[in-house]
């Protein structure tokens, strides 16, 4: 069996779109996924007919809202696998998860503690610890890329010591489509007792999410990215650690008693979603997770495996063409520069034929600099992609290419 991609892509009302007379070839999935109908109707829906605050009401649509709320944590927990719903958090997407947990981290860490990242990183898993660390006076060290992209293992198992505190990874980088090896990671953080942080972005439509099985402490991902709107998010982590991480937004929801002089918390997941939530956003979420998880996994991963290895192909056979991360296991994105012309040029003459890429250093500058690059030129690859696509891709780069010339 294979997935049904045609049928896939009639979901998608945006998909039906022209660019300059050309039908869209939506290649920047990686920056953010389109959304299929049924999530725009859950969204529609829950402003038309039961948009309400949450858990406080005494009447049906606050009731309404709470409920499917809530249903919307326990898809998210099943999803990824979490042990409990009190330790799936709603945020506004993994920037927030990750600084939640990095400004919790700064209260706790001593001069002497490390926080371990490494080179491949989006600017949110890189910066938020180079604050933690500054603010604590603490240490923080990067795990070295290899020339195809990949982590430099060895070098993260010689960084790892006592003083590790935390270590923060991507699942999948946004800029290389490098999958790494999260589990093995985990465990060998733990042999220190470190935390570990996942960060999840590009790693949640991408293949199972098994929080329990990682073994990871942390793992945080944007609903964008998974054919949900934006705007909400998850952290997901274990009950123990939450229960006790310091707060680091105060206000409504997340306290149990107030005095004038004081407050005391209350219980997960609320004490650390202060304030109203994104609730019609995370009820859509939700739809966007049971609408993906309705397909064969193992049909989604043999789809995007037959894409990634097509666009790999035709890349090798390009004259001019270097193509930047060449890891083992990819996924998602696919970045390059052309000899002739700023990725940027690429991807504006590219819009002109109606195809959609990202270009620039994908909120990766560390990584662009280790490349001895400005910027890439990155298409990345989505459930609805088609083989057809990648293939014009390289028909119309080619016209760029002659153009640059
Ligand atoms: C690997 C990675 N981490 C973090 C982020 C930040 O995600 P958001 O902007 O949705 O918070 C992104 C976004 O592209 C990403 O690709």
């Amino acid at each position: 069996m294979s997935l049904d991609v045609a049928a896939i892509r009639e979901q998608f009302p945006i998909l039906k779109r022209e660019i300059d007379g050309n039908p869209l070839v939506y290649l920047d999935n990686a920056a953010t996924t389109q959304k299929p109908q049924c999530v725009i109707d859950a969204l529609v829906e829950y402003y038309s007919l039961y948009n309400s605050n949450v858990h406080r009401g005494a009447h049906r649509l606050a009731d309404e809202a709470t409920r499917k709320f809530e249903h919307a944590r326990d898809i998210v927990k099943d999803f990824i696998n979490a042990p409990k719903r009190e330790e799936v958090i709603w945020t506004s997407g993994t920037t927030e998860g990750i600084n939640m947990i990095a400004n919790g981290l700064s209260k706790l860490l001593k001069s002497t503690d490390e926080v371990i990242v490494t080179g491949m990183e989006h600017h949110a898993n890189i910066v938020t610890w180079q604050q933690a660390c500054k603010v604590a006076g603490a240490t923080l060290r990067t795990v070295p890329v290899t020339d195809k992209g990949e982590l430099d293992l060895d070098a993260y198992v010689s960084l790892l010591n006592e003083n590790t505190k935390l270590v923060a990874f991507p699942h999948v980088s946004n800029s290389l489509g490098t999958v790494n090896p999260i589990a093995w990671l985990t465990e060998q953080a733990k042999k220190f007792d470190a935390w570990v942080l996942v960060d999840g972005a590009q790693g949640i439509a991408h293949g199972d999410v098994d929080v329990q099985a990682i073994g990871c402490d942390f793992y945080a991902f944007s609903g964008h990215k998974i054919y949900a709107p934006m705007g909400v998010g998850v952290l997901w982590g274990k009950e123990a650690l939450l229960a006790e991480w310091p707060v680091w937004q105060t206000g409504g929801e997340m306290i149990a008693t107030v005095t004038l002089q004081d407050a005391t918390w209350n219980v997960l997941p609320y004490r650390l979603e202060a304030g109203t939530p994104n609730v019609g956003d995370a009820i859509a979420l939700g739809e966007a997770i049971r609408w993906f998880d309705a397909f064969d996994h193992a049909e989604v991963a043999a789809h995007e495996q037959a894409l990634m290895s097509r666009a790999t192909e035709l890349a090798k056979e390009f004259d001019g063409l270097r193509m930047i991360g060449e890891a083992e296991q990819k996924v998602g994105a696919f970045s390059f520069v052309l000899d002739q012309g700023h990725p940027a040029d690429i991807g504006f003459l590219l819009d002109r034929q109606g195809i959609a890429i990202r270009t620039g250093d994908h909120c990766a500058q560390p990584l662009m600099a280790r490349f001895g690059v400005p910027g890439t030129a990155r298409m990345s690859f989505s459930i609805y992609n088609t083989i057809e696509e990648v293939e014009l891709f390289f028909k119309a780069l080619k016209k760029v290419h002659m153009m640059l010339a």
